[in-house]
């Protein structure tokens, strides 16, 4: 059963290291968040299971990571200048500021001033003139870069409709109001696919990838029972959308977007192009004369086609948020309580422990390590030599990050060349032989 409220989540994530407050010995950041030595693994493990099955696996993507601080340019023509805004209100009463959507109970209607739209983009100065001409933004998606280097990317590499690029990278957005815990937060990781298709075959494209991202989150340990589809209303519609449909997940605080999964039509690529009128949009952007390039291909008969993109868009932060939900389970073992993070083994942050029986145990010890480094140069992630604490504590400990398997080196060991290895969830003990250790271990992934 997933955890029941986001407080044990909070408490387990900062206990043994997962995620922390940014600047918590100052007094913390509002919106901005650290991850500890257990965290970066996960994110890398969620992040690397995106790409292998975005790109590697794949024959039709090719990757992307592009500079975070934007020209404006990019940024005034996607259409992010005008539109990426939340309605504003500020409350005469006690001061605050909310999203018009978001206002808490304790403020009356009466007390709230009429709203106004607030851009969510950060601007930060380049060169070390601060003239306020020669400011770049912070992206508030990685998109927006995957559409500029297009032409880039085509030339390159030859591609042609269908294909994709694909980007994971931080974003960051000045959310009016933050939201429960890692959810809502001003800067986040997105992982991000922008596929480009025929115009015409884009709807087929679009129902295809809502369905192979789902077939992912069930990969990832998020059952498709605790997801929701939600087709977005056009009129909620972003400026630059056709259609979305967003993937919905239970978090502990409500039903929210875990995913989005955009139909952009030829906007960004329209929008980013010079000689607009030479390109048959069929999308309405604004007249662009400073882009240098014509964002399009050309088709069978030699005219310029520009593809349509879908896009699914998740957020890596929300992703370890409805990870770790799934995996937390609190058990009764005949009078005690234990938590258990039941990750899938390739999203486990440390995916063995090697604990040497007897700590002074010179002999145990080298045996231990001799078999950890066997282990670790396999590649499959972080195994740990565990030299603290007595065993329970340490399957205690283990059980509560989700390493899938504890492997124990004693006395045995060194005369029968045998090992015992627990596993996470049943908690059965078995003997192998070190010999047969490779492959218990390999057949966990
Ligand atoms: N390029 C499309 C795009 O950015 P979005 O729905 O605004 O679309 C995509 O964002 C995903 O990024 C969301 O589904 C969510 O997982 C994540 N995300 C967006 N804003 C976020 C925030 N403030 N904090 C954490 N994650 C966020």
């Amino acid at each position: 059963m997933p955890a029941t409220n986001i407080e044990d989540l909070i408490a387990l994530c900062k206990r043994r290291g997962f995620i922390f407050q940014s600047s918590e010995i100052y007094g913390g950041t509002q919106g901005l968040y650290d991850y500890g030595p257990l965290g970066v693994e996960l994110k890398n493990n969620i992040k690397n299971s995106w790409w292998k099955s975005v790109v590697y696996e794949r024959d039709d993507v090719e990757g992307l990571d592009a500079a975070i601080l934007t020209k404006q340019s990019v940024l005034k023509y996607s259409g992010h200048e005008e539109t990426f805004t939340d309605p504003l209100v500020d409350c005469k009463s006690c001061g605050e500021r909310f999203r018009a959507d978001q206002v808490p109970d304790y403020c009356k209607k009466e007390d709230l001033t009429e709203p106004r739209q607030f851009n969510l983009m950060f601007k930060t100065n380049i060169g070390p003139v601060d003239d306020g001409k020669t400011f770049a933004y912070l992206r508030p998606e990685t998109a927006q870069q995957i559409f500029t280097n297009f032409k880039n990317v085509v030339d390159s590499t030859s591609r042609n409709v269908p294909f994709g690029i694909a980007q994971i990278g931080k974003a960051f957005r000045n959310e009016i109001t933050l939201k429960s815990f890692i959810f809502r937060v001003r800067e986040f990781e997105q992982m991000e696919l922008e596929f480009f298709v025929v115009p015409g075959t884009d709807e087929d494209w679009h129902k295809k990838w809502v369905e192979l991202r789902i077939n992912w989150w069930k990969k990832q340990g998020v059952p498709k029972k605790s997801l929701e589809l939600y087709e977005v209303p056009k009129d909620e519609l972003a400026h630059y959308s056709k259609a979305t449909v967003d993937i919905m997940y239970k978090f502990p605080h409500g039903v929210e977007e875990l995913e989005g999964i955009a139909n952009r039509t030829d906007f960004d690529l329209g929008s980013h192009s010079k000689n607009q009128d030479e390109l048959s949009l069929k999308s309405k952007v604004s007249e662009n004369n400073e882009s240098n390039a014509k964002l399009a291909l050309k088709d069978e008969n030699n005219n310029w086609m520009v593809p349509f993109v879908i896009e699914p868009s998740a957020g890596v932060d929300r992703a370890i948020l409805a990870i770790l939900n799934e995996a937390y389970h609190l058990e009764k073992i005949e009078d005690k309580q234990r938590v258990v993070l039941k990750l899938k083994p390739h999203l486990s942050p440390i995916k063995a422990a090697i604990i040497p029986l007897k700590k002074n145990d010179e002999k145990i010890v080298a045996k231990a390590k001799e078999i950890k480094n066997k282990l670790q140069s396999l590649g499959l992630g972080r195994v740990l030599f565990e030299n603290s604490g007595n065993i329970g504590k340490n399957y205690r400990r283990h059980d509560e990050i989700g390493t899938p398997i504890c492997i124990t080196i004693d006395f045995e060991t060194l005369e029968e060349e045998t090992v015992t290895v627990r596993d996470r969830d049943t908690m059965s003990q078995k003997r192998v032989s070190i010999t047969d250790l490779e492959e218990v271990f390999k057949d966990l992934f």
